[in-house]
């Protein structure tokens, strides 16, 4: 797939994805390790459409990010087999780059976490965009031509990359090459340019969506998997510690069994009830003031919201205990059936509440009685 040279930052804004890309490079590796805190590595978002307001929401999210392997608890497998990757590229030392990496798995185990640790344990640049931030092959050639030889590029929904895109990234990613058509009409010529070495961390809630030549670009390819329960206490522990909050192990405890086995929702969790607990006592975090900020949110005793509840509610009022297509479900609920897919539907079809089969989703009977027993307990 070629790329007309009119393309060339396209379609960004008045601020062109190259000016946004343009950033120093941090220092090395070795000179991070020496500093008690190393500075985080320097992160751009070139997601033209990103707001201030999301921008601000994301910054406390981000400082609670860990920034090295110590510091992430979980994914043990996923982190090994990166470590290794890591230390022969560091060893080799000849000047090229980690292979490129693809992380899957439902949202908020930290996908985007590991791409941030990724590029600080190379010591790298990391440059951060989406799927559907590139609309054109043009923007993706800007981006590719503002690397530098080692910069870590994260696409998160990879999947949602439009065709043409991809196709440019297919020679980017293997050769390191980018076809460009200059001039139009008889007098058009094509240009190969040489690209830096850099690599492509890419992220995807479902590998299934993926076209399988931007699979194969892949040299390590990983699932990321539901946290255990004390993973998930360590987690909030670390989260309380960094901002500032004391906190009962029970009420870790307490918390870490509504997080959905999700570190996001066990943060979001942690700092709403830091909250109630400033406002309804001292700002230390025991049992009684965990159980009425998970009251007050109505998130139940599997972690689930009203959101969720509603979801299965409706199923069953509207279908009883028979399979339902994911469209009519989306239908029902109001919200885009890859919502659905993405984000209620992995932890539920994980705790058994729903059944999927060819005939479509079904709601089981544990389900049934968890909704019974939560109508009793919120009554
Ligand atoms: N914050 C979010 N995910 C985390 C993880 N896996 N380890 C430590 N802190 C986290």
């Amino acid at each position: 797939m070629e790329v007309n040279s009119d393309d060339l930052n396209a379609g960004t804004g008045t601020k062109t994805v190259a000016d946004q890309l343009r950033s120093p490079k941090p220092p090395k590796p070795s000179k991070l390790l020496k500093s008690p805190k190393p500075p985080k590595p320097k992160e751009r978002v070139i997601d033209a459409k990103v707001s201030e307001n999301d921008l601000a929401e994301q910054a406390e999210e981000v400082s609670l990010r860990p920034l090295s392997f110590a510091d992430y608890i979980g994914q043990e497998r996923l982190k090994n087999n990166l470590k290794l990757a890591i230390d022969a590229v560091k060893k080799r030392d000849d000047g090229t780059t980690l292979d490129h990496v693809l992380l899957y798995g439902p949202p908020g185990l930290g996908k985007t976490t590991m791409a941030n640790i990724i590029a600080h344990e190379l010591g790298a640049n990391l440059r951060v965009t989406s799927g559907p931030a590139i609309e054109r092959a043009g923007d993706l050639a800007s981006i590719l031509t503002n690397l530098q030889n080692g910069d870590v590029l994260f696409i998160d929904e990879i999947h949602r990359l439009r065709r043409a895109v991809e196709e440019v990234l297919y020679s980017a990613m293997e050769d390191y090459k980018l076809d460009i058509v200059i001039g139009k009409g008889p007098a058009a010529r094509s240009v190969r340019l040489d690209l830096p070495q850099f690599t492509v961390v890419g992220a995807t809630t479902r590998t299934g969506s993926l076209a399988g030549p931007l699979r194969d670009r892949f040299g390590l390819i990983h699932r990321l998997e539901y946290y255990r329960i004390p993973e998930i206490e360590k987690i909030i522990s670390r989260t309380a510690r960094l901002l500032g909050t004391e906190i009962a192990p029970e009420a870790t405890q307490l918390l870490a069994t509504r997080s959905r086995l999700t570190p996001r929702i066990a943060n979001r969790l942690t700092k709403r009830v830091r909250d109630y607990a400033e406002v309804h006592g001292n700002g230390f975090i025991d049992t009684d003031l965990a159980e009425g900020a998970l009251r007050l949110m109505e998130i139940d005793e599997l972690g689930l919201d009203p959101a969720d509840r509603n979801m299965l509610e409706l199923i069953l009022e509207n279908y009883g205990e028979r399979p339902v297509g994911l469209t009519t479900i989306a239908a029902l609920t109001g919200d885009e059936a890859a919502t659905i897919e993405d984000y209620y539907e992995p932890y539920m079809l994980q705790l058994g509440l729903i059944e999927r089969t060819p005939r479509g989703r079904s709601v089981t009977k544990k389900a049934q009685d968890h909704l019974a027993k939560v109508r009793r307990d919120f009554a």
